[in-house]
């Protein structure tokens, strides 16, 4: 043990606040264990498993008002094999990618496969970001809705441009950031973030035009692994299933939560809820003289992952290691970013108050540590 106990009366109720995975409800394991007997251990082509499955889309479609004609697809591999499945299956010519950190330069790697046109890459700085825009040649735009290595947000809009599709990675932002789908083809996501799921999977919201373009490119010759082929995942979705076995667990985790967010007030109180979560970390930064919000312009700051600078004087690994030894978790910074920062996941399932208790205990802490 460290040589600092933070008072328990100090710290938050619970004390993980990772950018991803991150926390799970107590009442989510409750129903997994509850689950257990009728759904873990069975066949995932039998009703229990479909059931569950279509419970989870149904709940999605609910959850972001889903328009005429989008589907919720589902597949294995997470977010990361969406960028493959995207790269052989939804990007015809060419593709823009919008980069501000690491995960929009995966997809933007991806996107650069052999049988395309090299990718139209808009970069900015981590800390900033960059938008979308039309360009020559371009029949598929993508971005982070939320980039979580840099904490860094970005309005969700179309771009407008006749046939082409516009694709957000929405793997930090689905269930805690209110959005309208309709200003994108495909808003596509993994659960273990503020949907509180494990990763392994990937989700989907897909306009007709995506289902349209996944077809279209489905019947051409061109070589798609079995795996990766957005045609299966069209038609495993349309039956609740999955290509391949899922991880029920994940499934029964993540219905718990789209259940919880309903029967909270849907996107509403979950964007509330993380504004406010978020917005005590930001406005604790502003006022304190050893930290800044690392995201300058207050327009582009995420609501479910704060960052925070410090200053050089105060040494952001020992403090994260001090409340790391007293139960407080994960707040580190995104490792390749190589800053001297904290990282604190303020996704939905983070209790405000949890979040007024996490900067009391960095405050406690930065105070004994100068001592
Ligand atoms: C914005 C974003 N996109 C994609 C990914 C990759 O997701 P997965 O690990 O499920 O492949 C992550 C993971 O942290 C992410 O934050």
């Amino acid at each position: 043990m460290s040589a600092i106990t933070i008072p328990a009366d100090l710290l938050p109720r619970d004390g993980r606040f990772g950018s991803g995975p991150s926390l799970v409800r107590r009442q989510q394991l409750d129903d997994l264990v509850a689950r257990g007997r009728t759904v873990l251990g069975t066949s995932h082509r039998q009703p229990p498993v479909k059931r569950l499955v279509a419970e989870v889309q149904e709940r999605l479609a609910a959850l972001y008002r889903l328009p005429d004609g989008y589907e919720v697809l589902l597949a294995n591999g997470g977010s990361t094999a969406f960028w493959d499945s995207a790269a052989f299956g939804l990007v015809e010519r060419r593709a823009q990618a919008a980069v501000f950190g690491e995960f929009g330069g995966k997809f933007a790697k991806a996107a650069a496969a052999p049988w395309l046109q090299a990718p139209d890459v808009r970069t900015a700085e981590p800390g900033s970001a960059i938008g979308l825009e039309a360009a020559e040649g371009v029949d598929l735009y993508g971005t982070p809705h939320n980039e979580t290595s840099t904490g860094a947000m970005v309005p969700v809009r179309r771009v407008e441009q006749e046939g082409a599709l516009t694709i957000i990675d929405a793997t930090s932002a689905a269930g805690g950031v209110d959005v309208d789908v309709r200003e994108c083809d495909v808003y596509y996501f993994a659960p273990q973030k503020n949907l509180g799921s494990d990763g392994g999977l990937w989700l989907a919201l897909a306009s007709p035009a995506a289902i349209e373009r996944i077809e279209r490119i489905g019947a051409t010759d061109r070589y798609i692994p079995e795996s990766l082929k957005l045609t299966n995942a069209v038609t495993n979705s349309r039956k609740h299933q999955t290509l391949n076995t899922p991880a029920l667990a994940t499934l029964s985790l993540l219905e718990s939560q789209l259940r919880w967010l309903d029967e909270q007030g849907g996107l509403t109180f979950a964007d509330a809820r993380t504004r406010e979560s978020s917005g005590v970390v930001y406005d604790w930064a502003e006022r304190t003289e050893w930290a800044t919000p690392f995201v300058a312009d207050p327009a582009l700051r995420s609501q479910v992952v704060a960052t925070v600078d410090l200053d050089e004087a105060i040494d952001g690994a020992a403090v994260t290691a001090v409340l790391r030894e007293n139960g407080v978790v994960d707040i580190d910074p995104y490792r390749k970013l190589g800053r001297n920062q904290l990282r604190i996941g303020t996704y939905v399932s983070v209790d405000p108050d949890d979040a007024r208790r996490l900067v009391d205990c960095i405050d406690y802490v930065v105070e004994r540590l100068a001592q």
